[in-house]
């Protein structure tokens, strides 16, 4: 069989932890996982160390991937809750702002309604206001995002039931869009028993029967984005190698310990996962079986990101993928830093052999072949 080709990929939700995170992974290390999954653009996001909450910061971000890059990118902007003139003075140089209206790994949310109201009514552009915003502070988002008239773009949906008042506020004339993450579509919470803290993300994992309302819902939904939040093992603690779904299976015919469910919800270990190198081989077996048609899967990984975030296609670019057949996500061999993908033992199809980017073959055979700084921040369309 002939190899697959694709267009490259855009992930919308990435965190490459640079600066102040690079022993989880750096802008190198990320940008090359983002190739070995296919993606030859990523988003990322502003929580950082220090976070990314004014010109200078963003500009000195800007400046690590430009050294360091090997796919093309955008950066986002935060909030520090306080100082909304210094966010809105970095905005020509973001690709969006990012609010935090609910808890998460980092120190950027901002929940009181006026300090929302200001930045919603003072953003300037071009880019959308992107919200981490499950159900309840969603609705809040959604009534800002209508008041001050900004485009708004809903980060991770946390419940299927959260597509609804979306759907609602765009029949309204609400210029609103939406992503879902991977593990919320391809594990359900029943990972959190069998992995741990290798599940513990936010938005947390539903059950399977909430997993199943997502994907009757596709149709609601614009893009998947990963939110790649690499975590290193020291930081989950030891991961279970027999953590695949046959063993979990066993595991469930032996007498379970009441207080294990207790003390893994009260889990210290940092929320979030990584997914740049499996969100394209999860989707590929969702196609094969019939869950999907490649059209849409090029929708919600290419088409719908670019035009979400107002942001060009980079031209003379591809993903050359060998189907082969279906197989199991393995435990380890990872280009992110951390090494460890929660998708473990999942099946999955196709390899991404070769990618070329603006004209140049950048990766093949799990090799990076260009230097660092080849990445290019994506360009603006003409319409955005
Ligand atoms: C993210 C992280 O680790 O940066 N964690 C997560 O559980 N998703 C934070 C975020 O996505 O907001
Ligand atoms: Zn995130």
């Amino acid at each position: 069989m002939p190899n697959l080709m694709l267009p490259g990929l855009v992930d919308v939700h990435v965190h490459l932890r640079e600066p102040g995170g690079t022993h989880k992974e750096d802008v190198a290390s990320g940008t090359a996982a983002a190739l070995s999954g296919g993606f030859v653009g990523i988003l990322d996001m502003p929580n950082n160390t220090p976070p990314i909450t004014d010109r200078q910061t963003l500009y000195q971000k800007l400046g690590i991937y430009r050294a360091k890059a090997v796919s093309d990118y955008g950066l986002f902007v935060g909030f520090d809750g306080e100082h909304v003139q210094a966010t809105v003075e970095a905005a020509p140089l973001a690709v969006g702002l990012k609010l935090y209206l609910d808890e998460t790994f980092g120190d950027l949310t901002t929940r009181e309604p006026a300090r929302l109201a200001e930045v919603f009514e003072a953003w300037p552009g071009p880019g959308p206001i992107a919200v981490h915003a499950e159900s309840a502070s969603m609705r809040v988002a959604l009534q800002l995002a209508e008041r001050y008239g900004q485009r708004l773009h809903v980060c991770h949906v946390s419940h299927p039931d959260d597509l609804f008042p979306i759907d609602a506020a765009r029949q309204r004339g609400v210029t609103v869009t939406c992503e879902v993450t991977p593990h919320h579509l391809f594990l359900s919470d029943e990972a959190v028993e069998r992995l741990g803290a290798y599940a513990h993300v936010k938005p947390a994992l539903v059950p399977s029967e909430l997993v199943d309302l997502f994907w009757q819902r596709l149709h609601l939904v614009d893009a998947v984005a990963s939110d790649h939040a690499p975590h290193t093992r020291t930081e989950k603690g030891e991961m279970p190698r027999q953590s695949t779904p046959a063993a979990l299976r066993q595991k469930q015919r032996e007498p379970q310990d009441p207080a294990m469910g207790a003390r893994r919800e009260a889990s210290p270990a940092p929320p979030g996962l990584p997914g740049l190198e499996t969100t394209l081989p999860l989707f590929l077996r969702a196609v094969d079986e019939g869950r999907l048609t490649l059209e849409r899967m090029l929708e919600l990984l290419h088409d719908n990101p670019l035009r979400i975030y107002g942001l060009q296609a980079a031209a003379d670019s591809a993903v050359e993928v060998d189907l082969g057949t279906p197989y199991r996500l393995p435990f380890e061999g990872y280009s992110t830093r951390c090494g460890w993908s929660p998708f473990v033992g999942q099946w999955a199809l196709g390899h991404v052999v070769r990618v070329r980017l603006r004209g140049r073959p950048v990766y093949e055979d799990g090799r990076v072949l260009v230097a660092p700084g080849y990445g290019q921040p994506l360009g603006r369309s003409e319409q955005a």
